[in-house]
This record gives structure tokens, C-alpha cells and sequence, in this order.
């Protein structure tokens, strides 16, 4: 969840698989095996209901030399998105940049603020990289070559005179290639001070030679050229060559290490251009790398890396004295152009690793029972709510395979089959197209409208979006294999869209969300100029590649499944190392060094500039966790980790008890604690009335029902439940409780009564006006009195009715947890705070 507002065919060798000769040969020829990434789920156009659309914010003349699909969500969109290119990204890391027609600007904060909520990394630009010749014009910068970290950015004359840069992420050096340009770095934020230890003043200082340091009010950065002498005049405003270079120079910025410039000088002859990203399986193990392309000595390659690459890199040879405190924390060097990073894939996929304890069966099937019977076709307004639902509607089919009821699962799908088919109807106003200016399937609406969907059109949270759709998806199609066949081409486009493993995917970017350097997805699309990276709902995040595990089991191959599992298994590892907190926790690599931050427990939005505490659309501490945890799913316990789990649990408990605090974020944090503590778990449940768009009263104790309950003993005890039956009801002043089609509302005034039909429902149970077939409804202010007056019953027609010591019953009513009381008039209205202010009616037997 988001707010757009406020911003944003080569197969993979599996190592276990060979066996025997197949195995002597793959050792002979392993030394010599390329790096292999997977091949494309499918490359055929896809064909939606929605046809096709036009994005109304383009890409720019960045992209002149190539065609959709463009990468929308990476680090670098900034440079192409609409209206001007012209957004400052934070990155490559450890820079911020943006390409302005006038050169890149780049530089490396040098100001984090903790402000009690928040750690701040300030932008910060300290110099412009651009040519004397330069036109200066918007078309006069492009892009020559991307992948999935790093981009390769030109500016040219028409005579081809400029230079190109490789923006590579995690280079503590700038790098530009001149091609008979004269060099020009303007100083962007204060004086030059000083070059070589001369001052500057605003006469010219001439400097020549191979390396220089440069000092400005941001620090003092080394500049080298790889491509012998130069002769350089520096200002107070800018350093110019003297005569037009062909060759590399680089530029890094000085620490406070007394050793950071003679590690950056040892280093500084060698280059990445590129990276290569791979990875390989075997099991429930990946390993994934990065190989960079480097000019120069690939093994001296001195390249930076965050806390997260350091929890996971095999073997890697790290370089002491030199490092950069960045959004992440300290990013520090390793020496060598290959990273191994090795990933535990997850093992769950549809169903929890056990059964459901039978001290919970009873009151599972009551709810799934009833939830089932009460289903309604979800029409799709939009994506997202449209999927929670899609999604927790095909989880009761799982949990009804699960406990033994096949016979649920037909009404489940059916209703589920009734719904996805809104999005293969034509002439829909919600409806899923396909846009052609970035490549995507997108809102159809949204193209051009940021405003719809959360932003969906402009590329916001696809994966959130796509995962609850691709969920939903593959149930279906679990259950009933002529629909998938059927509707198998729509629902490939959706995975190719989140989860497209290659480049000779016409149609799709590869891995759209994912950041494969920062370690995590990012929800920010092309809005806002494609500025600021943020994500917030690391949970729908981790959902929406549990969507792909589903979808890739039910395509039956293993090779995509093993993709989405790394990319669930990645999204897991940025989640835990960059939003779940540690209080007590301060080794050197943890992101956040302000004790103060980690004392918050869950970082509720990281940014690439920022990482704090907060939503963009609430402020409780349940909303900030919660987030981090739904949807609960099986998969999701390798996500709750204890250390975390038990912070949330001690931070968020006086919310939990707290009846102004929503249900559905208290429902969610109560079925996390499942893998603490099932039973206290279920304990504090038992007064859940709402669920929120994910989960369910069913839902929620299938999921304590099969944990891992290490404890042991019982996880449910039985439910306070409703009495059931057709009763009278009568008020302590002795009149029976009545209620007709011409005077719904209840009142206490009668010598005969109304009979009412009680019944259990989730959370409770409704009363219904067994006279007039309507169920009682109650005002969530408590104002109005109850009323008989609602055909169906949802959840201001819940209540509870507990039996008190003397055989008398109180009526509290879900919606505001406020019990029943007696009006001068004698109406029931349910405004009453506590027990002792609770009417006592009797029920009799009719
Ligand atoms: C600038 O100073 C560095 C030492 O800080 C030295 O290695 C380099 O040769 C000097 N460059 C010139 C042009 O004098
Ligand atoms: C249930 O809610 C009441 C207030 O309505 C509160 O006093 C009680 O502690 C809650 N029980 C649990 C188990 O949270």
C-alpha cells in the first residue's frame, strides 16, 4: 500500500542435479562455464482485454536509440522519466546524480540527520561532469547500454566529440570516457578551495599531470586520469582541460580514513563498465552473482558494498580503510569483480509445513463454513484492493483442501473464476492493458492517471498489484486445469510483468521492481519526474514473489520456480537487514548506527535517501508493523523472524488493547506471533471482529492451528460463543424487546416480543428479526439505536452475547465494542463503555 501523493536462453545448470557420466562431464567443462541466466517465461505479445495504451508521461529522447520495454523502477529512472529527465536520483551509491542536459551532476552526502523518526541522508551535488563543447540540449545525452544494476549514459556533439559514463552502483569512483572533448567539472555547491594544495582564487591555476586532489566545501576528492598527463586550469567555479582529452579520468571523494587515499589510488586504474547478474541452484540453496566487466584488472577491482551483500557474500576479500555511511549504513570496499552471494530458498509453497491442530478443527470449519456461504464475487475498482481480496478468497480453498473439506473448494473457485473474469471482458472501466511508451501491463486507466490505482499506470507497486492477482491465479488454476488453460496467456503476461528473468523478453523489463544491488524491490514507478525510491509494504512486496512461486509451480517449471524463489528469498533479506530493527543489536554492520532509529523496531518506509518510522498514509505503530507482516501466508515464516517478531510484539502491545486501534492491524500482528507463541496468540484473537482485506476469521486460526507451536500443548481453547436459537428477549424493567418493518429499531416495550434468530458468525453472531427476516445492525457511533434492517450481515451486524454469573445475557456490538443499554425511551442502544454499564436481558425460548 502506497500513496502516490506524497512523492513514487540459456538454462541454468542446477549443481545437484547430474549424476553419473552427466555429472564427469559437467566437472570437466565447469571451469569453463559461463555465467547462464535464465531464459524468458514467454516472449509472445500480450493480448488483454484492455488492448493496448499510451503512458501520458513518456520516456524522454534518453532513450532515442532503443525501444520499450525500459526499465521503470530502478535507481536511475530519474534520467528518463517525464517531463524533463531531470530528477536527482540517489545513485549510483555511494553518489547521488542526475543527468541534466548540462552534464551529470554528482556527489555523496555528507549530512544524515536522525530526527527522531527518520535517518536523513541530505542530497547532496558537488560537481557537474560535462565537456566544454557540450550543446547542451535535451537530446544531446542518451543511453547506450543498460542491465540490471547499471546504466551507460553518452554526451555527444554531432561530430561525436563528449564522453560517455558508467553508472555502476557501488563504485567509489566516477568514471568518464572522453572522446576529443575538453574536460569541464563544474563545481556545484560552493567554491573550489583548493587543487593540488594550491589555492584557488579566480585566476586560473594551471595543473598538469596524472592525479590531483581537489578540494570543495563537500570534501576533497581525488580526480586521475587513466589516459596519461593532462593539464587542467582550475577557478573558484571550474577545473577545465586545456586542450581536448580522449581518455578516462575518475574522480572519488576522500574519507575521514587517513588510509582512503592510498586505497583509492591503488585501485584506481580499473573500471567497471557493466555487471553481469547470474545465479545457480542446488536445492533449496542459490547462489547468486554479480560479475562486473571491468577495463583494466577485473581482480583489482575495489568496488563498495552494503551490510546486506556482507551477510552473504562467499568468501569475499575485503579491503580495510575506506568507507561511506550511506541510507544503508557503511558501505565498504571488496576487492575482485565476482560477488557470490549465497541465499537459503524457501521451502513452503501452497500449504504450511503441518497439519492443523485438531484443538483448533471445530472452530476452523465453523468459520469456513460460514465465510464460504457468505462469499461474493469481488468486481474489480482497481489492482490492489481488488487483489487482497482475489487472494484471501483462494486461500479458504487451500485451508478447505488442508482440513479435509474438499467439497467447500467448488463454491470457492467458482466465485473466484467469476471474478478474474471481469479482467478477460472487453469494454470494462477497470481494466488491464498493456502500455507501450515503457512496456507493462498496467491499469489501463492509469496510463494517464497517476492519481488511479495507487499509480499502478505510472508503475508504482507492481509487485504488490500483480502478486495478490497472480496468487489468486494459480489457486484457481490448482483446482481447475481447463481455466488455466484457458486463461494461462493472461496470467503470464501478469508474472512476465514482476517477474521476467531475461532480456529476450520483448515485452517486459527484466525483474521490474527489483534492485539487485540495493538488495530489496523498490514500489516507485515513473511519477514524480521518477524521482525518490520508496518502499513501504515489504510484506506485499514478499507477497507479490510468493504470487510468482505459485504461478511458476503451477507452469510446472522448476527453473522459473527457482527464480522466484530467489527473488522471494532476496526481497526476505533486504526486508529483515533494511526494516526490521534491532534494538540492542549495533555491530558495525548494521544499516542504522543511531541507537535511537533501531529503538523503533520497524522502519516503516525506505526510501534511497531516507529510512524511518513512518507511512505515508498512517501513524501507528500497529499500521507500521502491520504493513512489514500482511498478507500472512505459510511462506511468511521464514520472514517473522523471532528477534523482530518479539520487538514488535513489546512495541505494539498497548495498541493491541486498545479498541480506537483497527482490528485488521491487530489481527495480522497476532497471526505473526503465531511463531512465538500460537496459544497467547489465539488468547488475544478471540476479540478480533474485523480482518482486514487478507485474512479472515478462518484464515486467522488455520494459521495459529499450524504453527510450529515449539512450546506444545493446545493452541485454541473453545470460543465464548454466542448462544443460538430463536429467543424473546426481555429487559430487566420486565417489556420484551420488539421490532417490526414500520419500527425496526429494537425497543424494550412490548408484553409480547419479536422472536429473534441468534447465530454464530465470524467474530460473534448475528441477531436476526426472525419476524421480519432482517438482521440487527448497530451505529458504529452508538448514537442510533440497534435496527432490525440489514438483509445481510456483515460487520456492524455483529455482536456478542456473553452469558453473565446470574444466567442474564449482555449484547455488545462489534463495531464499537460497546455493549447494549437501555435509553430513557427504552430503545437498545450500544453505547455502553463497560460491563457494569450493560443492560442484562434475558433470553427466553420461542
Ligand atoms: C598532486 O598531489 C598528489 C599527492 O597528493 C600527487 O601524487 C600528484 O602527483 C600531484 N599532482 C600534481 C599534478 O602535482
Ligand atoms: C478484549 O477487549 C476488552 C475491551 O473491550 C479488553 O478489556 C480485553 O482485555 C480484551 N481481551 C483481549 C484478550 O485482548
Amino acid at each position: 500500500m502506497r500513496s502516490y501523493s506524497a512523492r513514487s536462453q540459456r538454462r541454468t545448470l542446477s549443481l545437484s542435479r547430474p549424476r553419473g557420466i552427466m555429472a564427469v562431464l559437467f566437472c570437466l567443462c565447469a571451469a569453463s562455464l559461463a555465467a547462464a541466466a535464465l531464459g524468458p517465461i514467454d516472449t509472445s505479445a500480450p493480448a488483454l482485454a484492455g488492448g493496448t495504451v499510451v503512458s501520458a508521461a513518456p520516456p524522454g529522447p534518453f532513450f532515442q536509440d532503443f525501444k520499450p520495454p525500459f526499465p521503470t523502477t530502478g535507481w536511475w529512472v530519474g534520467y528518463a522519466a517525464a517531463p524533463s529527465q531531470n530528477s536527482v536520483v540517489a545513485g549510483p551509491f555511494p553518489y547521488m546524480s542526475s543527468a541534466l542536459d548540462t552534464g551529470i551532476n554528482f556527489g555523496i552526502s555528507n549530512t544524515r540527520t536522525f530526527d527522531g523518526t527518520s535517518i536523513i541522508q541530505t542530497t547532496e551535488l558537488d560537481w557537474e561532469a560535462s565537456y566544454v563543447e557540450n550543446p547542451n540540449t535535451h537530446t544531446s545525452h542518451k543511453a547506450t547500454a543498460w542491465d540490471t544494476q547499471t546504466v551507460t549514459v553518452k554526451y555527444f556533439t554531432s561530430s561525436g566529440a563528449g564522453f560517455t559514463t558508467y553508472l555502476v552502483p557501488g563504485s567509489p569512483y566516477m568514471t568518464f570516457n572522453y572522446n576529443a572533448a575538453t574536460i569541464l567539472l563544474n563545481s556545484k555547491n560552493g567554491n573550489i578551495l583548493s587543487i593540488n594544495g594550491t589555492t584557488v582564487t579566480a585566476t586560473p591555476v594551471k595543473v598538469t599531470g596524472t592525479k590531483f586532489t581537489v578540494t570543495v566545501p563537500g570534501g576533497t576528492y581525488v580526480l586521475y586520469s587513466l589516459g596519461g598527463s593532462i593539464s587542467l586550469t582550475a577557478t573558484t567555479t571550474a577545473i577545465k582541460g586545456t586542450a581536448t582529452f580522449t581518455g578516462v579520468i575518475r574522480l572519488a571523494r576522500l574519507t575521514a580514513e587517513t588510509t582512503s587515499q592510498a586505497v583509492l589510488d591503488q585501485y584506481s586504474a580499473n573500471y567497471p563498465t557493466s555487471v553481469a547478474l547470474d545465479y545457480t541452484f542446488a536445492g533449496d540453496s542459490a547462489t547468486m552473482s554479480f560479475t562486473w566487466n571491468v577495463v583494466g584488472s577485473a581482480a583489482n577491482l575495489l568496488h563498495l558494498s552494503w551490510p546486506h551483500h556482507r551477510k552473504r557474500l562467499v568468501n569475499p576479500t575485503l579491503v580495510a580503510g575506506l568507507s561511506y555511511l550511506g541510507t544503508k549504513g557503511y558501505m565498504k570496499p571488496v576487492q575482485g569483480n565476482v560477488w557470490k552471494l549465497a541465499y537459503a530458498l524457501p521451502t513452503i509453497d501452497w500449504l504450511p509445513p503441518r497439519a492443523p491442530q485438531a484443538s483448533c478443527t471445530q472452530q476452523i470449519i465453523q468459520a469456513l463454513e460460514y465465510e464460504i456461504a457468505h462469499l461474493t464475487v469481488a468486481v474489480p475498482g482497481d489492482f490492489y484492493y481488488w487483489g487482497k481480496a482475489f487472494q484471501a478468497t483462494a486461500r479458504l480453498a487451500l485451508i478447505a483442501e488442508h482440513m479435509g473439506r474438499q467439497d467447500l473448494i467448488p463454491a470457492v473457485v467458482s466465485i473466484l473464476e467469476q471474478s478474474f473474469a471481469y479482467w478477460t471482458k472487453t469494454g470494462q472501466t477497470t481494466h488491464a492493458a498493456y502500455e507501450t511508451a515503457w512496456g507493462g501491463v498496467v491499469d489501463g486507466a492509469g496510463a494517464s492517471d497517476p492519481n488511479i490505482d495507487f499509480g499502478n499506470g505510472y508503475y508504482n507497486d507492481h509487485h504488490f498489484h500483480y502478486g495478490y492477482m497472480l496468487h489468486g491465479a494459480a489457486v484457481i488454476a490448482r483446482y481447475d486445469a481447463a481455466w488455466w488453460t484457458a486463461n494461462k496467456k493472461t496470467i503470464t503476461a501478469f508474472a512476465r510483468d514482476i517477474g521476467n528473468p531475461s532480456s529476450a523478453d520483448p515485452y517486459f523489463t527484466i525483474a521490474r521492481c527489483k534492485d539487485w544491488f540495493a538488495g530489496h524491490s523498490w514500489a516507485s514507478g515513473i511519477a514524480n519526474g521518477g524521482g525518490s525510491r520508496d518502499q513501504e509494504s515489504t510484506g506485499e512486496a514478499i507477497n507479490g514473489y510468493y504470487g510468482l512461486i505459485l504461478f511458476a509451480d503451477i507452469l510446472g517449471n522448476q527453473d522459473v520456480k527457482n527464480w522466484a524463489r530467489l527473488l522471494w528469498a532476496t526481497e526476505v533479506d533486504g526486508a529483515q537487514t533494511y526494516w526490521h530493527l534491532y534494538p540492542n543489536a549495533n555491530d558495525p554492520d548494521t544499516p542504522y548506527p543511531e541507537a535511537g532509529l533501531r529503538a523503533l523496531t520497524t522502519i516503516g518506509n525506505v526510501m534511497d535517501y531516507q529510512a524511518g518510522a513512518w507511512l505515508f498514509w498512517g501513524a501507528q505503530r500497529s499500521e507500521i508493523a502491520a504493513i512489514q507482516i500482511l498478507p500472512v501466508t505459510p511462506i511468511n515464516e521464514g520472514l517473522y523472524d523471532t528477534a523482530w517478531l518479539t520487538g514488535v510484539w513489546s512495541y505494539v502491545s498497548g495498541e493491541l488493547v486498545d479498541p480506537t486501534v483497527g482490528d485488521e492491524w491487530k489481527a495480522v500482528i497476532e497471526m505473526a506471533y503465531g511463531e512465538i507463541s500460537p496459544q497467547t496468540a489465539f488468547a488475544r484473537s478471540t476479540n478480533i471482529t474485523a480482518w482486514g482485506g487478507t485474512t479472515s476469521q478462518a484464515y486467522l486460526i488455520y494459521h495459529l492451528a499450524t504453527r510450529k507451536n515449539s512450546g506444545g500443548g493446545n493452541i485454541c481453547t473453545a470460543g465464548l460463543a454466542n448462544p443460538a436459537g430463536t429467543f424473546v428477549i426481555r429487559a430487566p424493567n420486565g417489556k420484551l424487546v420488539t421490532s417490526s418493518s414500520a419500527a425496526p429499531q429494537l425497543v424494550a416495550n412490548g408484553a409480547t416480543g419479536t422472536p429473534f434468530t441468534l447465530a454464530y458468525m465470524p467474530g460473534g453472531g448475528s441477531i436476526l428479526n426472525a419476524a421480519t427476516n432482517q438482521f440487527v445492525t448497530a451505529d458504529p457511533n452508538g448514537a442510533a439505536p440497534l435496527s432490525a434492517a440489514r438483509a445481510v450481515a456483515s460487520a456492524w451486524e455483529t455482536f456478542k452475547i456473553a452469558q453473565q454469573a446470574d444466567g442474564t445475557y449482555v449484547i455488545q456490538a462489534a463495531v464499537n465494542s460497546q455493549y447494549a443499554t437501555l435509553d430513557s425511551t427504552g430503545e437498545l442502544v450500544n453505547n455502553g463503555a463497560s460491563l457494569a454499564s450493560a443492560t442484562k436481558f434475558t433470553l427466553v425460548a420461542s
